[in-house]
């Protein structure tokens, strides 16, 4: 649990053809790990841009998983090199913005990883969890009190 005794949230982007099988598998498996994690499927991790990543921060996510295929088996050759390139720049940005880059993680799993997928899972769990809640989170809801008690700073 976190300072506010909620659990965080992990958006994981996770392409179609490795990592996404890898967490059906974990799933039809009966692996354990923990259910904080919002699955988005993609293609290939070569579709995510970094403004998904900034969005899915802002939309309220603790963290970040980016899971693609191993380095040298994308389906479309490269997807998973250029996801690699945009999490590094999103990282930096994070870090700019007051954010801990450890709140996004780029992974790579094959299809058949499903119990490195469950163990990549428990580790941002745990390291998010260490973290807090996001900032973010934390200004928006500031916001939000201010707002319905009239009281500007
Ligand atoms: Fe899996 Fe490109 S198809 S990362």
């Amino acid at each position: 649990m976190n300072a506010n005794n909620s659990e965080p949230i992990i958006v994981a982007f996770c392409c179609h053809y490795c990592a996404y099988a890898a967490a059906d598998l974990a799933g039809s498996g009966r692996l354990q790990y923990p259910p904080n994690i919002r699955i988005v499927r993609m293609p290939c991790t070569g579709r995510l841009e970094v403004n998904f990543l900034m969005k899915a921060f802002e939309a309220g996510a603790d963290g970040v998983l980016v899971a693609g295929c191993e380095e040298g088996s994308c389906h479309f050759k490269e997807g998973n090199y250029l996801a690699k390139g945009r999490v590094n720049t999103a990282r930096q940005l994070l870090e700019e913005a007051g954010l801990e880059p450890q709140r996004l993680r780029m992974v790579n799993v094959s299809a058949a990883s499903s119990q490195k997928f469950a163990e990549y899972i428990r580790e941002i769990v745990e390291t998010v969890t260490g973290l807090g809640p996001s900032p973010v989170k934390k200004m928006e809801k500031r916001t939000t009190n201010q707002e319905q008690t009239g009281v500007m700073p």
